[in-house]
């Protein structure tokens, strides 16, 4: 497990995969990940059976939060496409609870996966692609500590027409100083 504030990330389990289906189903969840068709429950149980066989670093963590004495599933996030000559990787999340949005919950998760990637990992670069409308996502990712550093033009193709694609990342120098000025805040204190 990996604890943050309100959250958790644990590793998928099969019994999150019906929520999974109900929400990558959700038009308004899936608006902005590049998955346009819908999903059935044998395609997400195919997708569970490949990533079981993926490297346990690229294994996907479901996201949860306090609900009374225990915890309820939200979302899920991990890495992908770690390339360990660079030390970089692609990152992705979603919050399918949509109750849940706008509560920082995914800067939460994304800071817990800067701090898994640099501080566990020992990995030097962390970057996302975002859709240039997600302005919640983009939002979410700088308030994280993620910075601008590319646009593909009409980089995805969304509801009849292109969109550019955003491109973000952290590196691991700019997580170290932050994390510092926080412990600096904290003395101060
Ligand atoms: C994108 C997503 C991960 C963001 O998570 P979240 O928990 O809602 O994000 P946070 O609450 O941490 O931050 C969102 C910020 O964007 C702001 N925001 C939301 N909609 C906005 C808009 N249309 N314009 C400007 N800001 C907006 C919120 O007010 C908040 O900022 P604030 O804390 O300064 O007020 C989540 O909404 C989600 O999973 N959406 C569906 C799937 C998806 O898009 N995944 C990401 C693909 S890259």
């Amino acid at each position: 497990m990996i604890y943050g504030e309100r959250i958790r990330l644990r590793r998928d389990e099969r019994a999150d995969l019906p929520k999974f289906v109900e929400w990558l189903n959700d038009p308004d969840v899936r608006r902005y990940i590049s998955m346009n068709l819908p999903i059935s429950q044998v395609n997400e149980e195919q997708w569970f059976e490949n990533m079981l066989k993926m490297p346990r670093e690229e294994q996907p963590c479901a996201i949860e939060i306090r609900n009374g004495e225990g915890w309820r599933l939200i979302g899920n996030c991990g890495f992908f496409d770690i390339n360990w000559t660079v030390r970089s990787t692609e990152v992705g999340l979603f919050i399918g609870d949509k109750s849940c949005w706008n509560k920082g919950y995914g800067t939460e998760v994304m800071r817990l996966l800067l701090g898994q990637g640099f501080g566990t990992l020992n990995l030097n670069r962390i970057f996302l692609r975002v859709d240039s409308a997600n302005k919640g996502g983009i939002r979410a990712y700088e308030k994280a500590g993620f910075v601008h550093e590319g646009r593909f033009r009409q980089g995805t193709y969304r509801d009849g027409r292109y969109e550019d694609m955003l491109f973000m990342s952290a590196l691991r120098s700019e997580w170290d100083a932050s994390t510092e000025e926080m412990k600096g805040k904290s003395h101060v204190k």
